[in-house]
């Protein structure tokens, strides 16, 4: 029997087991921009008129995103970065030159070798970093520093949910609570000098982006970088592809069930409402009952030791 289209009942091409749902080719594409258009809200990650930066790698996650952002109406140039590796970096840059005229776009192209004086494997295992510590690097710089010249105000990768899932199971078997706190959809500018960077494919599958592209006849490199093959997070995805296997669901649960619980963090801690200790006037926090009397805990605290240590009120406030 063949499967239906969950929103319009014909027939479907592609099946989405975490959501229960198989899609025909319309509805799918409509379902991915829809995911996308929820992660852009959810996060506030960028308005139509804010001048949006893509980072591009000719990879299927990358093109997919410029290829929504700009049917989503924003005004969204492409960036790539030359790393210099080989027959690999000029594929990938030729297939997003071919993508950005087909659309009449603007990329920009950057070369690490032109512009810094070293490409990814010249400079890898030197200065202590491996070839993705570099590279990694590298690219934050090369974008952050790209977006603010040309005056972008966000920086959008193409980061998807599977990607995301892999590098929160690195951060939790490591408990690298601080790469932790750093892993969200969207890092606010904090200071002048640092763009804004979002990622708004962080709820769609890779098999996703890759089924987008092909449906949309976007031509994508297909082989990974030569210098990943085999590393950490590549078999940290294996293993969520295993369990995922056995149960549809794994990846989203794990990390939006993360995301969820940071955020409730990250709200109590800048919704909390100040207010003025009835005692010593100090700011502190207003008690959750209006109708109670907000006292500080240091007052709090003082009040217990007062009955069982001889302190003497200095003065009054
Ligand atoms: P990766 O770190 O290779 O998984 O890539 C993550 C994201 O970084 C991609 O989805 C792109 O948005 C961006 N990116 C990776 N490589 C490049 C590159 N050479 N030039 C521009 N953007 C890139
Ligand atoms: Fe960064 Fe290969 S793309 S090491
Ligand atoms: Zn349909």
């Amino acid at each position: 029997m063949a499967m239906r289209c969950k929103r319009c009942r014909g027939t479907a091409v592609m099946e989405v087991r975490r959501h229960n749902a198989a899609f025909c080719r319309d509805c799918f594409l409509h379902y991915v921009g829809q995911q996308v258009t929820r992660a852009i809200a959810k996060y506030r990650m960028a308005g139509h008129t804010d001048r949006v930066l893509v980072a591009v790698s000719g990879g299927k996650d990358s093109l997919a995103l410029w290829d929504l952002l700009l049917e989503l109406g924003y005004q969204a140039d492409g960036l790539y970065l030359s790393l210099g590796i080989g027959a690999y970096s000029e594929r990938s840059k030729a297939v997003c030159q071919e993508f950005a005229e087909a659309r009449g776009a603007t990329l920009l192209v950057h070369d690490l070798a032109g512009e810094h004086g070293y490409t990814i494997p010249e400079a890898a295992g030197k200065g202590g970093r491996s070839s993705c510590g570099v590279c990694g690097l590298s690219k934050r710089y090369v974008f952050n520093r790209a977006a603010l010249d040309g005056g972008y105000d966000v920086v959008c990768t193409g980061h998807n949910l599977d990607d995301e899932a892999a590098v929160l199971f690195g951060n939790t078997l490591r408990w690298d609570t601080a790469a932790m706190a750093r892993q969200f959809p969207v890092l606010e500018a904090t200071r002048p000098g640092l763009v804004k960077k979002v990622k708004p494919l962080y709820r769609v599958a890779e098999r996703e982006t890759a089924a987008y592209c092909v449906l949309k006849g976007i031509d994508y490199v297909v082989e990974e970088c030569p210098l990943v093959a085999g590393n950490t997070q590549m078999r940290h995805k294996e293993t969520l592809n295993q369990m995922e296997e056995a149960a549809p669901g794994t990846k989203h649960s794990f990390l939006f069930g993360y995301l969820d619980r940071a955020a409730a963090l990250l709200k109590v801690a800048d919704d909390a409402d100040l207010t003025e200790c009835a005692r010593c006037g100090m700011t502190t926090q207003a008690p959750e009952d209006p109708a109670s009397e907000a006292v500080c805990a240091f007052c709090r605290s003082k009040a217990r030791l007062v009955k069982t240590l001889p302190i003497v009120e200095v003065a009054s406030r």
